[in-house]
């Protein structure tokens, strides 16, 4: 198979598992969460964090070793733009993965233990800020391969 395609398709498939993994911690980060959910929520992030590594390393990929070569994307405000807002995301992913470690451990010291509901809706904000962060990526990405290479 030609060495593209097959970076395209596991690109693909690294985005497609970082949004779904994404989604699903929305899904149960609500209020009311406990015990194994706690659990579970501290290994669905972790899964969240290896896919986006593989987005990471992928595009990383494709941007070196792609037809149109690294100088074409190093030099184009839209890959910039791109990487910017995926570096954006992934440093709004920091707080939730704190609590998520700490609201396991705490779960697994204190049965019956329930995330304080502030602390809980403020990581349901930054979870929701990353999933509309995440829809721009695709628009710029599309912009990138047919050859956009400014806002104007
Ligand atoms: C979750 C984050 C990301 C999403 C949702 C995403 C999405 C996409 C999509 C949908 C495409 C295909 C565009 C098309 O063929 O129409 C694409 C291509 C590409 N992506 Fe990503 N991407 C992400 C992260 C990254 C990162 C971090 C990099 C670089 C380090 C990167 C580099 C590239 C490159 C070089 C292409 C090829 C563009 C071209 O054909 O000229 N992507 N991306």
């Amino acid at each position: 198979m030609n060495p593209e395609i097959l970076l395209a398709y596991l690109h693909f498939l690294a985005l497609i598992g970082t949004a779904s993994l994404l989604v699903s911690e929305l899904v149960l980060c609500r209020p009311g969460l406990q015990g194994d959910a706690l659990h579970r929520l501290r290994k669905v992030d972790s899964a969240y964090g290896a896919f986006a590594a593989a987005t990471l390393l992928t595009g990383g990929m494709r941007l070196f070793w792609g037809a149109k070569g690294g100088v074409y994307y190093l030099a184009n405000p839209v890959f910039h733009t791109k990487f910017g807002l995926f570096v954006a995301i992934a440093l709004l992913s920091i707080l939730p993965t704190v609590r998520f470690i700490g609201w396991s451990k705490a779960a697994r010291r204190q049965s019956g233990f329930v995330p304080d509901a502030a602390a809980l809706a403020r990581v349901r904000l930054l979870l929701r800020v990353q999933v509309l962060l995440l829809t721009a990526l695709p628009l710029l990405a599309a912009m990138m391969a047919r050859g956009v290479t400014s806002f104007r």
